[in-house]
């Protein structure tokens, strides 16, 4: 009993990693109980890693290399799962909810994964699964879809939530860095997942969008309907061309019913300079959430890191602790929501082409685009390599179908005249601030 005569909730700690030794110390320093005086105090009763022999911020005497002394310890109410991936993470979510424990997590993938099946073990047994750190580290973002936006009809959701991706960019657009020298930083400061695939080819980004639509949309978002790319390709010479055009390039994840369906993409593209998301540098996340009551919202914070991700764990510890009793019920899912291809995304697009340096290139290519009825805003001629022969073309379209522009791709390539299609970007649309 604490000396306010509420009993000590007992959480077990499954990883005491980046985040797991963040939370650990905000456990250990009595956080929750200075900051929320009169509810249960939180005690860290076990810890698990891997590797015993690895410093940790916890005593030895409540560290563990099995996860059975959580998940099997009846002075355990609380699970807090911060290992990371798939497995063995769902399966211990599902283990501590069906033993009638309370889960934290900020796993992303078992979420996104997942969710569906964890949310309804949750409601059977009575407990919580809170995850508010498994999309934009520190901002509070479920919380508020969860309840605070309930009354709303969600529109769209556009966000920068990727802070590996968003360093690296940042990085290559101020210092002209390269794309392997920034990733490696990244790594260092502990943003990027410690398998990078997640975060450069956007499989991060699309596991945090697909848990936000599924809450915003009220629909069950399925990650093979989410169009996905990532960040790899994108070179230092298209940074530089989308500056001089007026763009930042940034890795986005949008959720958008514009009427004749649900889109879920990730991709990177071309943002205005003038629009604030340009704006949003380094490992900062942001949240843009469009409702037809409240309109637009705008979240911005550290996405990753540390200590931003335990302020989330320990804002849901911290709920569970003021009324473990209470049960959030999740927002019913809604079967009737029609879905989009990506085929059918209008947009305007950059591209990319090396070709020969002779006349009659750029006919030929305006040709095999008006075909497809794609009309072109602007060509400029950036490059010429004498030596070689060849030239970078940069075009840039009015806004064109996806289906339209892939094909029209195809057949720029099989141009004799086209060395290579280098790269093409999608020009994310923004309202005209006039
Ligand atoms: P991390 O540094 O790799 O830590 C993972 C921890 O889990 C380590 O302590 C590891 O033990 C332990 N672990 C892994 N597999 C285990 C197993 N099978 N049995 C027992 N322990 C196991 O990861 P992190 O960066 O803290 O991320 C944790 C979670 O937070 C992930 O879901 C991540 O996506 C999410 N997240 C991270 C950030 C961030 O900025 N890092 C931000 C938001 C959300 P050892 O130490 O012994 O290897
Ligand atoms: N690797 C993730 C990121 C951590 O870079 O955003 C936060 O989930």
């Amino acid at each position: 009993m604490s000396e306010s005569g509420s009993r000590a909730l007992g959480v077990g700690l499954l990883g005491v990693g980046v985040v797991g030794s963040a939370v650990a110390e905000a456990l250990l320093s009595g956080r929750s109980q200075a900051n929320v005086p009169g509810s249960h105090p939180l005690e860290l009763r076990v810890a698990v890693v891997r590797d015993l022999t690895k410093e940790r911020p916890v005593p030895a005497g409540l560290l563990s290399d099995d996860a059975s002394s959580v998940l099997s310890n009846p002075a355990i109410d609380i699970v807090v799962e911060l290992m990371g991936g798939e497995e063995p993470a769902r399966t211990s979510i599902a283990a501590a909810l069906s033993a009638g424990k309370h889960v934290v997590t900020a796993n992303k993938e078992a979420l996104a994964k997942h969710g569906g099946e964890l949310i309804a073990l949750a409601e059977q047994n009575g407990v919580r699964l809170l995850y508010e750190a498994s999309v934009g580290g520190g901002i509070p973002i479920i919380g508020p879809l969860s309840s605070d936006l309930l009354a709303n009809e969600v529109k769209s959701i556009r966000a920068i939530i990727n802070g590996t991706t968003n360093y690296i960019l940042t990085r290559m657009s101020n210092e002209g860095d390269t794309f392997d020298d920034v990733l490696a930083d990244a790594q260092a400061l502990g943003y990027a997942e410690a398998d990078p695939t997640a975060d450069v080819d956007g499989y991060d980004a699309m596991y945090k969008i697909a848990i936000l639509a599924r809450l915003a949309f009220r629909a069950p978002v399925e990650l093979d309907s989410i169009y996905r790319e990532g960040i790899r390709s994108i070179d230092p010479v298209d940074i530089s061309n989308a500056a001089r055009m007026g763009f930042t390039i940034k890795l986005l994840a949008v959720a958008r019913d514009d009427g004749r369906g649900l889109l879920v993409r990730v991709h990177p593209a071309l943002v205005p300079n003038e629009v604030p998301m340009a704006k949003v540098d380094g490992v900062l996340n942001v949240c843009e959430i469009e409702g037809d009551l409240v309109g637009p919202l705008w979240l911005q914070g550290r996405g990753a890191g540390a200590e931003a991700t335990a302020s989330a764990v320990m804002g849901d510890l911290i709920r569970i602790a003021r009324a473990p009793g209470s049960q959030t019920r999740p927002r019913g899912l809604s079967a009737t929501t029609e879905r989009l291809a990506m085929d059918d995304h209008v947009c305007q697009y950059y591209t990319r082409l090396v070709v020969q340096d002779q006349p009659g290139v750029l006919a030929g290519v305006a040709g095999v685009l008006g075909n497809r009825r794609i009309s072109i805003d602007s060509v400029i001629q950036m490059d010429s390599d004498s030596g070689r022969g060849v030239a970078d073309i940069v075009l840039m379209t009015h806004p064109a179908r996806e289906q339209e522009m892939q094909a029209a791709i195809t057949e720029l390539t099989a141009l004799e005249s086209v060395v290579e299609v280098a790269s093409l970007l999608r020009v994310e649309d923004y309202p005209d601030p006039s």
